[in-house]
Formats: structure tokens, sequence, C-alpha cells
């Protein structure tokens, strides 16, 4: 039996004739870009967050600039975000001119560190932006406390974090403002691209709204120089039907994700994840760590189980960020998570047996089965 990454045909099936009904109303009502699919999402989501306002975008790093602009940062500000983190959380705030500062992980939850955020604030800082990497919400209430004593918002980036709790309460209205991505891999993924900003600031709201629609409130008025970047009908649509499923495709993931951490335990993989307890993770991924990685990866593959690397390199070392001058070692926590993860199949139609599979592959790997 081979096992994929993920298997998001099969994610399809299961609702297929949800998706098509939608798709159908959607060509019916014909109304493309700004129309009710995309009104009715946005406030079906604000809702399922508990959050004031929701603005779709066209996808995670739009809704990354966007907030960042919403929030009048710009050139010569500086932004403080996780060393280890998906390149787009950086290059957001380089889109905007300012500069990415970035802080290493705590090595439970692979999130940024609030112990060493205080020390990266100088007097140009002008936002947090923690990452709920992997599904696992960072640790955001010393870092709103951070945040506080220095008068900075927080800007969330919960592009992999769709339903996770942070103690009890579900991401998307804990700071300032938060943006999401619903790339098709994603918790909750639409068929193409897509994103939002969830903020329970009403004026903020109405700035991101007009900076993505041309910096327009009203057709051919343009209060600010904004640009195009809006949730597509069509898209809102399909995101609603398969919202509706996801605290069920969250729970699988979650079971999935328990089986794993008991199973894998004392496999010989040097860190495995370790849910934290202000966290209630959704499991993104399940990203296993050892020095071994090239080795494992290659006789998983063999046994036909596909793994992934998030991610190969590290923003500070990617050819985009080389001005930066912040040479390899100088960011050690990231580095060695960069270096040795590998992320393991997981998602809502795995089945048990696959689950097995892959443990059993790994406990052969290490020989500690
Ligand atoms: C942590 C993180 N931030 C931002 C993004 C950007 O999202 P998108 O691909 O929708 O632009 C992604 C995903 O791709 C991500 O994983």
């Amino acid at each position: 039996m081979t096992v994929p990454f993920l298997d998001l045909a099969a994610t399809h099936r299961e609702i297929q004739a949800e998706l098509e009904a939608a798709l159908h109303q959607g060509l019916e009502a014909g109304q493309f870009i700004g129309g009710q699919g995309v009104s009715v999402f946005e406030r079906e989501f604000a809702a399922w967050c508990g959050a004031g306002h929701c603005i779709g975008v066209g996808n995670g790093l739009d809704a990354l600039t966007l907030a960042l602009r919403g929030l009048d940062i710009g050139p010569g500000d500086e932004v403080i975000v996780p060393a280890h983190t998906f390149i787009a959380s950086w290059l957001a705030v380089s889109q905007i001119g300012a500069v990415p500062v970035p802080v290493e992980p705590e090595m439970r939850s692979f999130n940024i560190d609030p112990d060493q955020v205080e020390q990266a604030i100088t007097p140009r800082t002008r936002a947090i932006m923690p990452v709920h990497l992997y599904g696992h919400p960072a640790d955001l209430g010393p870092l709103q406390v951070i945040a506080d004593a220095h008068g900075l918002p927080l800007i969330e980036d919960a592009a992999q974090a769709h339903g996770a709790l942070y103690r009890g309460q579900r991401i998307g209205a804990h700071g300032r403002v938060v943006c999401w991505s619903f790339y098709p891999g994603k918790n909750l993924g639409a068929l193409g691209d897509g994103g939002a900003v969830t903020t329970s600031d009403t004026a903020l709201a109405t700035r991101i709204r007009m900076l993505g629609n041309y910096g327009s409130r009203q057709k051919y008025v343009h209060e600010l120089a904004g640009c195009n970047s809006r949730l597509d009908d069509l898209q809102a649509r399909l995101l609603s039907v398969k919202l509706r499923h996801l605290a069920r495709w969250n729970a699988r993931r979650q079971d999935i994700a328990r089986r794993y951490l008991s199973g894998l335990a004392n496999s010989g993989l040097s860190i495995l994840p370790v849910p934290q307890d202000w966290a209630e993770p959704v499991w993104h991924l399940f990203p296993v760590f050892t020095p071994d990685r090239a080795a494992l990866q290659q006789f998983l593959a063999a046994e036909g189980i596909a793994t992934q690397i998030h991610y190969p390199t590290p923003p500070h070392l990617q050819g985009a960020y080389q001005t930066m001058n912040l040479p390899a070692g100088s960011l050690p926590l990231t580095e060695r998570l960069h270096r040795e993860e590998l992320s393991l199949p997981i998602g809502p139609h795995m089945s048990d047996d696959q689950v097995d599979q892959v443990m059993d592959a790994v406990r052969r790997f290490f020989h500690t089965s």
C-alpha cells in the first residue's frame, strides 16, 4: 500500500456533490468578483474564528502584506518575525519596504520564543508577527504582554492553523489582526489561491478591504494607493462548503497525531513535537526530526511513503536575504530544525492502516522494532 503525503482527491470525493452544487449556484449567480458567495463566507469565517470581521483576499502572502499596510507599516520600519517559518512571513515584510527581524524558536512548539522577543525590539519596531507553524499556536499570552508593554500590534500568520485553539479559544481573534491562507493543501483550502484577514478592529478592517480593492470603497473613488487582491466568489463558495467539514477533518488529524506521538515515542527520532499546555494544535503538518533525515526520507520513499521537508532552507540563508548578512551559524536553532525536519503524511482521509505502516517503517529504519 502506498501512502500519499496528503490525499486531496479523497477530500474532494467525499464532498463532491456539495462542491458541485456550490459551483452551480455560483455560476447561476454570475457575480464572480465581490459576489454574495464572498460576503457569506466572510461572515461565516469571522463567526467561526470569533472575530468581528473577515476580509477575503487573493492569497496568504497578500493577507500579511495588506495587514502590514493596513497598520501603516512601511519603509524604514522593523517587524519581528520567527526565524523558523515559511519565507512568506518574511516576504510580506520585505514587500512593504520594512525589515524582517528574525527571532529564534523555542524548541517545544518550534514557534517564536517569547523570551527572545524583547531583546529584538528597537525604536524602529512596529509589529510582532508570530506564526502558528505546523498548526501549533505560538504562545500568544506572553507575546501580547510584550507587545502591550511596547505599544506594538500582534499580526498573526495563521496560514497553517485553521481551527487551532490557544487556551481554549480558536485562533483568529487574539491578536490585532490575523492572516490566513487558503492554499489548496491547507487545513481549510480553496481549489486555487485564496486568503483572508480577520480582525475585530472595524477601522482597520475597512482600510484593509479598501487596500485590496484598488484603495476604493466606492466605485471609481480611490482614497488609498491600493492593489487588487480579492477572494473569488467561486472559491468563497467552495470554502463555505469545506468550512462545514473542517472541525471533523481537524479531529481526524488530531487522532492521527496522537497515534504517531505514542507509536513513535522511542523510535529513534531526535525530536518529536510536543503539544504545549496552551495549545490544541490542528496538525497541518506532523514534523519529526533526525540528523539522518535524507536517509529516512529515502527509506520511506522506497516503502511507498511520501514525505516532505518544511523547510529545506531557512529564510535568512535564501538568496532573497543575502544582503541581510546573516551567515550560516547565525541562527543555530532554526538551522538545526531546517536540517533535521521531515514531515510525515497526515490528513483527514488517511487510514489507521496507513498510519501503522508509516510508524512501522520509521521503527524499522531505526531498528527499534
Ligand atoms: C506560514 C505561512 N505563511 C504564509 C503563507 C502564504 O500563503 P499563500 O501561499 O496563500 O500565499 C503560507 C503558505 O503558503 C504559510 O505556510
